[in-house]
């Protein structure tokens, strides 16, 4: 059975039990907290969450789904960025007796999966949630034995786009979850991974492919969570990996899905489909290529930023990969790669290819032939260079985006090695500068987003400012924490506030909402956000361009005042992915409610909204 066909036998097999096909969402994500799509309730939280929807209470799809987080992992048997999710839901109507038969009934009927190589987990329940005893009865009852249903703990079956429920943010709902396995007795289990294998060994002997969600809960309080008005079922299933498993192959990369483009690939290269090595090049090829075909067809063009960013990223790592196979970069093989995209895809999602393939042809072409020269480039440089150490490998990585596998080759080649800890120092420092940048876009929608959650985080920035101009330049932000009833604010300072400064800050904080400053999204370098003296940047040379918030940019400040900041017009410029409210009035108005110690060094605030 193909992927046609068994994408078609879900969605038949969910209406002929009254669920409404739903359009998939775009893949680029319209929710303003998270860049993709990255599974197929995202458009459904208002529905989970007890809004009408205006298709009825049972639903089905088919949605392209993209995981950013998930790039390092690809490479092996079953992990992609990109992927078809294909899922039912139940919006307060059918629950977890209905559900759990209807999959068992879909994968051992229609798919014909022998039902002794399945394996299911089930909640075991922590000190909020209790243990899903309900679950392993339905599961137990239809026959599947007792050694074969698993407890995890939260981290593996406990659902929700933010993880963890120590993770939601206030106003997130989640579930606990029920997954279903599939064994490959064909592949040996690997000690490297553990002792003894079991569903969520890494070894690749056991597949995930399907999770069904219980959607019944909502985040209310640090850790508090209170039962939604409905409850709901999430189901969903990766095409790739339930294609892989009716056709008892445990690699998703010898599915159609794929096969045609690791067989392209192995074309170009001249070497088969078979060293271990290798194949990981080719799927991370095969997959990251794929990805950036439907990000461009959504609209996405490279970039230093957000979802260009990460499209940069994908064809750039498509790029060397490919030159470490084939010791070159061919860019005319990745366009017939393109075509074969297409095929695969034709007709299946509603996608103009007419129109949008010249477009990704083109994009693609460009972006690699660029990058061709940066190496080219880069290359010049390293000649240059005779002493190369990880801090150089670092910088031609930032400001030539050459990258560091290249830089190591080409001086092993020489002779040289290049201190790859040094490097690795730089990159994380880097990293944390993205993570602070981008925090909780990359994942599923991370930040609490309600109107009040969003106040809360603008008046943190003005908080911060507040502290820095009563206190001095020595107050920095260690941490905070939002939720709709107050705001927590930890920073270094070594003593006590008195009353009087306490005072001084919450005034301030007020003057400023109610001075009605806009508060603005700005994307610049690093460079520039340093210029500007913008808080929460990490030292080092960086042209990358940084999100940056900057709060009161319209208020005309005194040109004579000695204060840089005021001079140039703002009152508050700091590191953030956001969000945050458009102008400041709309807050109305803070307390400090409480200044306390956190350690040596660290104080904290509380402050509510009035
Ligand atoms: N939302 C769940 C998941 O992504 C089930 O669809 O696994």
């Amino acid at each position: 059975m193909d992927s046609r066909v068994i994408r078609q036998k879900f969605l038949d097999f969910f209406k002929s039990r009254k669920h409404v096909q739903i359009n998939p969402a775009r893949l680029v994500s319209d929710d303003q907290t998270t860049l993709f799509t990255s599974s197929g309730m995202q458009q459904l939280i208002p529905y989970l969450m007890g809004k009408t929807h205006p298709e009825g209470i049972r639903l089905v799809n088919s949605q392209a789904c993209f995981r950013a987080e998930d790039i390092e992992g690809v490479g092996d048997n079953r992990h992609t960025t990109f992927f078809e999710m294909l899922g039912n839901w139940s919006l307060g109507d059918y629950f977890k007796k209905e559900q759990i038969w209807w999959v068992y009934e879909f994968l051992t009927n229609v798919l014909g999966l022998d039902p002794n190589r399945l394996h299911v987990t089930v909640f075991e329940g922590d000190n909020l949630i209790p243990k899903d005893e309900e679950t392993f009865s339905i599961w137990k009852d239809f026959g599947v034995p007792e050694d074969r249903i698993y407890f995890y703990g939260v981290k593996e079956n406990w659902w929700s786009r933010s993880g963890s429920p120590d993770q939601m943010p206030v106003g997130e709902i989640g579930g606990t979850d029920s997954e279903i396995f599939f064994e490959f007795p064909q592949v040996e289990h690997d000690e490297r991974f553990g002792e003894k294998c079991h569903p969520h060994c890494n070894c690749g002997r056991f597949m995930e492919i399907g999770n069904s969600v219980f959607i019944e809960y909502k985040k209310t309080g640090d850790s508090e969570f209170e039962k939604l008005p409905q409850k709901n079922v999430d189901f969903g299933g990766g095409l790739e990996r339930l294609t892989a498993a009716t056709n008892d192959n445990p690699d998703i990369f010898q599915t159609d899905l794929h096969k045609p483009i690791t067989d392209a690939i192995v074309q170009v290269i001249g070497n088969p489909y078979e060293d271990e090595e290798e194949k990981k090049l080719m799927r991370i090829i095969a997959d990251h290529l794929k990805a950036s075909v439907f990000l461009i067809m959504d609209g996405v063009i490279p970039s230093n930023k957000l979802h260009g960013y990460v499209l940069r990223r994908l064809l750039r790592r498509a790029a060397i990969k490919m030159r470490n196979l084939s010791g070159r970069l061919d860019v005319s093989s990745f366009v017939s790669m393109i075509r074969i995209i297409r095929t695969q895809y034709n007709e299946i999602f509603e996608i103009d290819w007419e129109e949008g393939l010249p477009r990704v042809n083109k994009v693609i072409t460009e972006e690699l032939e660029k990058f061709q020269k940066t190496l080219d480039k880069g290359l010049k440089e390293i000649e240059k260079i005779s002493e190369i150490d990880g801090k150089i490998a670092f910088d031609l990585y930032q400001t030539f985006g050459f990258p560091y596998e290249v830089t190591e080759e080409l001086f092993r080649q020489k002779g040289q090695d290049i201190d790859k800890e040094q490097f690795k120092k730089e990159f994380e420092k880097h990293q944390e500068l993205s993570r602070t940048a981008s925090a909780g876009m990359f994942k599923g929608g991370l930040a609490g987003h309600s109107e009040t959650e969003i106040k809360y985080h603008t008046v943190t920035h003005l908080l911060h400012q507040a502290l820095r101009d009563v206190l001095g330049p020595e107050v920095f932000q260690k941490g905070s924490n939002i939720n709709t009833e107050r705001l927590r604010f930890d920073f270094s300072y070594d003593r006590k506030m008195t009353e009087e400064e306490i005072k001084k800050v919450e005034d301030l904080v007020n003057e400023k909402i109610e001075e009605d400053l806009v508060v603005e999204r700005k994307f610049m370098s690093v460079k520039e956000a340093q210029k500007m003296n913008a808080i929460g940047l990490f030292g080092g040379k960086y042209d990358e361009e940084v999100s940056i918030y900057v709060i009161g940019s319209n208020h005309i400040y005194d040109v004579n005042a000695k204060d840089q900041r005021e001079r140039s017009g703002y009152y508050s410029a700091e590191f953030c992915g956001g969000p945050h409210v458009e102008h400041t009035n709309v807050i109305g108005g803070i307390k400090i409610t409480k200044e306390e110690a956190v350690s040596s060094g660290v104080r904290r605030i509380y402050a509510e909204l009035v």
